[in-house]
């Protein structure tokens, strides 16, 4: 998704901008571009492809001494949504004056309808995008004051956007304001920097302010003011950030996401420390804001997510069921806001999202509070807008994750998952006694995974006999199903095979018509409840030819000899299966990506947060 940063301060502003870009780099985009203040002069620089291009074009284009005396600019990482990745069409735009410049996220519903007004007023455009017609139309409300400029410009928009703002003729000072696209400010010593998200401000800053929807501030170097777009002042409290700027480095790793896969252990142990309660055999979840009477009252539990997050809810779903007794169902977030959900006050809805920014689950978030459901969010980002905007819920505590590719998220979103049933089971018909065995079992989770991830090198060996194949099949069965559908996607995004994930009774319902000689078939043989029926497919399966990779338990030497290779992870209870199993997966895909050369953590056309429909 789009990267925005701004800055005024006090050192260079290019370096600043660029350095943050950089660090937003990971949620993928096409194009990039800044404007500095040079005094009263505002220069730019624009150009297709990564920010290395950017910096290269700012240094071409502008003397060394003018580039590094600027203390005030605005930048941008575009991912095209109106118009291709072009120079024309990367932000910063400007006015019809030149005096203006904007940068955006976000989508402007009403841009044709304002465009064509605009240009009945002599207004000219150069690019294909919504973002241009908000930039000419502040230019045509500046009558002296800046801020007033943008919040009547705001008022003829209908979308979302995220936007910095500033002008030649109002040096010295940003407007920032937001509406569904997620705007941080970082309060610094003598600077101040705004960004689309926290990890472009560590490292100036851990004193931050989250903007809420219609939220715009005027800033200098030294003070912020936020006012809604009704001009009534806000008072934003000043949060500490989670997280330093070494948390986002890759700390040793050739990619983030080995860093992420290794960091999973101790990510799992944040997320269930001080959250289990052995003595009454229970989750600690406060977020939840759930008295006992209010458990027992959810007559539903909908889970929503898109990607790897409803594959999470996938495992949620059967958690639900087997330790609360209770209905559970996913939704696929984008469906289920345009389907007119039949949703009520005894319905428990859950929103999973690691970025906690992603529009479809977001606008489901807001759906489901129309018709007066019980809404919480399981998100990673603190104080994203699905975090805020469902006013309960639970952190995952997983630390910041950079690589496009979701893997700690998905192990700790099941793991809180796991806990929330668990809480919600001995609220009714749970025992104390197998509500205790149940915490020991997620206790257990973070050891699983370390002894599976332990296993790096032999997976990397097999892996090698699969990075020459174009497509493979994924195959499981219960909670391993949606491991299945997980696994396919992790293999997809990062090493562009066409890997499809399936539950293993379906394949024969169709699917298995691909099977040819030497086809990979990655199947979740675990000993767990359906094995069975599990190896009865696996057999099937190499019947025509294919080649089986096995997850299977260690030790269980039955079924291996079904199997071409097979990854060992540790014996656990059928539901916690789900997350050692997912980590072999994850190292099988880095694998495989890392034989065959990919971009791991930046795969082509994707972006980590997707904040547009
Ligand atoms: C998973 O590897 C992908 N990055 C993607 O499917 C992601 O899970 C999905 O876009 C949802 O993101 P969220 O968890 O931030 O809402």
């Amino acid at each position: 998704m789009c990267g925005i940063v701004a800055y005024l301060g006090k050192s260079d502003a290019p370096s600043v901008l660029l350095n943050g870009l950089r660090r937003l780099e990971y949620r993928g985009y096409d194009s990039a571009g800044l404007a500095v203040m040079d005094g009263g002069r505002m220069v730019v620089a624009k150009a297709p492809g990564k920010v290395a291009a950017l910096n290269d074009r700012a240094r071409a284009d502008w003397p060394d001494e003018r580039f590094n005396r600027a203390a005030a600019g605005i930048a941008h990482t575009r991912w095209a949504t109106h118009g291709p990745p072009t120079e024309a069409n990367a932000h910063p735009h400007l006015d019809n004056s030149g005096d203006i410049a904007l940068v955006h996220n976000g989508i402007i519903e009403n841009y044709r309808a304002l465009r064509s007004r605009l240009e009945k007023l002599g207004h000219v455009f150069h690019s294909d995008t919504d973002t241009e017609v908000l930039a000419h139309l502040i230019g045509e409300c500046h009558h002296g004051d800046l801020f007033r400029a943008v919040c009547d410009a705001l008022h003829q928009v209908e979308g979302t956007y995220g936007i910095a703002v500033m002008s030649a003729r109002d040096p010295g000072k940003i407007i920032t304001a937001r509406c569904g696209s997620p705007i941080v400010i970082g309060i610094g010593d003598g600077e101040t920097i705004v960004a689309s998200d926290a990890a472009a401000i560590i490292g100036h800053t851990r004193q931050v302010i989250y903007l809420n929807d219609r939220d715009i501030a005027e800033i200098t170097a030294e003070t912020v003011s936020i006012r809604d777009l009704d001009n009534v002042p806000v008072d934003r409290e000043i949060a500490q950030l989670a997280f330093d700027a070494s948390a986002a480095e890759k700390g040793g790793f050739e990619h983030f996401m080995l860093k992420e896969i290794h960091e999973q252990p101790e990510a799992l142990r944040n997320a269930i420390r001080g959250r289990l309660d052995f003595h009454l055999g229970t989750a600690v979840l406060s977020g939840m804001g759930t008295s006992p009477r209010d458990l027992a009252e959810i007559s539903r539990v909908v889970l929503l997510g898109c990607g790897t997050s409803l594959h999470a809810g996938l495992v949620g779903e059967y958690a639900f069921e087997d330790l609360a007794d209770v209905h559970s169902e996913v939704q696929q977030a984008a469906e289920f806001r345009y389907r007119n959900p039949i949703l009520g006050p005894h319905d428990m809805v859950v929103a999973i999202s690691q970025s906690g920014e992603t529009a479809d689950t977001l606008a489901a978030v807001r759906e489901s509070n129309q018709k007066g459901a019980f809404v919480m969010g399981l998100c990673n980002v603190v104080g994203s807008t699905i975090a805020r905007e469902t006013g309960r819920g639970v952190y995952l505590h997983a630390g910041p994750e950079i690589s496009v590719a979701s893997t700690k998220a998905f192990t700790c979103q099941v793991s809180v998952l796991l806990m929330m049933a668990l809480k919600l089971g001995r609220g009714r018909r749970l025992s104390r006694e197998e509500g205790i065995r149940l915490a020991r079992e997620i206790e257990s989770i973070p050891d699983l995974v370390a002894a599976t991830v332990r296993q790096s090198d032999h997976i990397a060996e097999i892996a090698a006999h699969y990075a020459g194949h174009e497509h493979a099949f994924f195959i499981g069965r219960g909670p391993l199903y949606p491991v299945a559908l997980e696994g396919a996607l992790k293999l997809k995004e990062i090493s562009y095979i066409h890997a499809e994930g399936y539950h293993a009774a379906e394949l024969k319902h169709g699917p298995i018509a691909l099977l040819e000689k030497g086809t990979p078939v990655i199947a979740l043989a675990n000993a767990v409840p359906g094995q069975d029926k599990t190896l009865g497919n696996i057999e099937e399966c190499r019947a025509r030819g294919a080649r089986i990779l096995g997850i299977v338990t260690a030790g269980d030497s039955r079924v291996t000899g079904l199997m071409d290779d097979f990854i060992e992870v540790p014996p656990c209870h059928p539901l916690v299966a789900s997350v050692p199993s997912a980590v072999a997966l994850q190292l099988l895909a880095y694998h495989i990506a890392r034989h065959r050369g990919c971009e791991i953590d930046q795969p082509r056309n994707l972006a980590k947060s997707v904040t547009v429909e």
